[in-house]
């Protein structure tokens, strides 16, 4: 079975729902307590043991991949003033060299064209699919728990978990059939059904293995929900022919495209950070108890 090393990020989003933050910073650069939220997915990845990250951009993304090389200026003069526990941190940042490719989608037309625009850098490999504005708190990470399923299973490997009835309709959403522990069969997909049609209340998270003929099944770019070129409907129609799995992670999941997801999660990984977590849940705590002014 081929090993999945090489993973997609697609960033070209405009961040409309967390308007106006991100108006000029991409919101993949947000934040989320102490680094940039992509750096979260990026450590996700690399968990799982994902070697080269393709990232589909716009415009205006230029931040994220500044993000990932040297900093000359920034790099000498932590240096010179002998700040080695700051400088090890930006510097690890720092990719292998050559592990990282951007390509450009030039028009937001669906999370499946985004996907497609990395096709000629994925060629036929199995690869994963993360979302950044989606952040998984779990141990082993999401991804790596996937990639333990897709080991023994092969195939194509989708994360979900159970969202609340009244809000399917802002998912893709899985039609299960059968269930073994963790892992679910399924007869089927659909994005963003009506609360009325939903065939479960498992929505699809933001995290895919995938074989490289799902680029056969994007390529006619059929348009879908919202007028999108949709990733679920080209999922729907490749599982007809190949082995498909849901798994129902181990974890939490923090949408960090909406105001409250992302401070949410910004509560989250601060009370989770090695050092400052407590002091942090301090302050949580002393907020909510008091409803003191911020
Ligand atoms: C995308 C996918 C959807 C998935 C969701 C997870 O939707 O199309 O299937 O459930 O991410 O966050 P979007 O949030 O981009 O509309």
């Amino acid at each position: 079975m081929t090993r999945v090393r090489k993973a997609v990020l697609p960033v070209a989003g405009f961040g409309t729902r967390v308007l106006p933050a991100t108006k000029t910073i991409p919101k993949e650069m947000l934040p989320v307590f102490d680094r940039p939220a992509i750096q979260y997915v990026v450590d996700e990845a690399l968990a799982a043991g994902i070697e080269h990250f393709i990232f589909v951009t716009g415009r205006n993304k230029g931040a994220i991949e500044d993000y990932f090389d040297t900093a000359y200026e920034l790099e000498t003069s932590l240096q010179t003033k002998g700040k080695s526990d700051i400088l090890a941190e930006v510097t690890r940042t720092k990719p292998t060299p050559g592990s990282m490719s951007f390509v450009r989608q030039q028009a937001p037309l669906g999370l499946g064209h985004a996907i497609w625009c990395a096709r000629d850098i994925i060629g036929s490999e199995p690869f994963a699919i993360l979302l950044p504005d989606v952040l998984v708190q779990a141990e082993p990470s999401c991804l790596a728990q996937m990639i333990e399923v897709y080991d023994e299973t092969g195939g194509n490997v989708i994360a979900v978990e159970q969202v609340p009835e009244d809000e399917v309709n802002k998912y893709g959403i899985i039609d299960p059939v059968s269930r073994d522990g963790n892992r679910i069969r399924m007869r089927g997909m659909v994005e963003k059904p009506p609360v009325e049609t939903a065939p479960s209340n498992l929505s699809i998270t933001g995290r895919y293995i995938l074989q490289g003929s799902i680029f056969d099944f994007l390529a006619d770019q059929a348009v879908g929900a919202g007028g999108e070129i949709q990733l679920t409907d080209a999922m729907a129609r490749q599982m007809e022919s190949q082995d498909f799995h849901a798994v129902e992670y181990d974890g939490q999941s923090y949408d960090c495209g909406s105001k409250l997801g992302y401070l949410r999660a910004t509560m989250a990984y601060a009370r989770s950070h090695p050092a400052l977590g407590d002091d942090a849940q301090d302050l949580i705590d002393t907020f909510s108890a008091a409803r003191l002014p911020v």
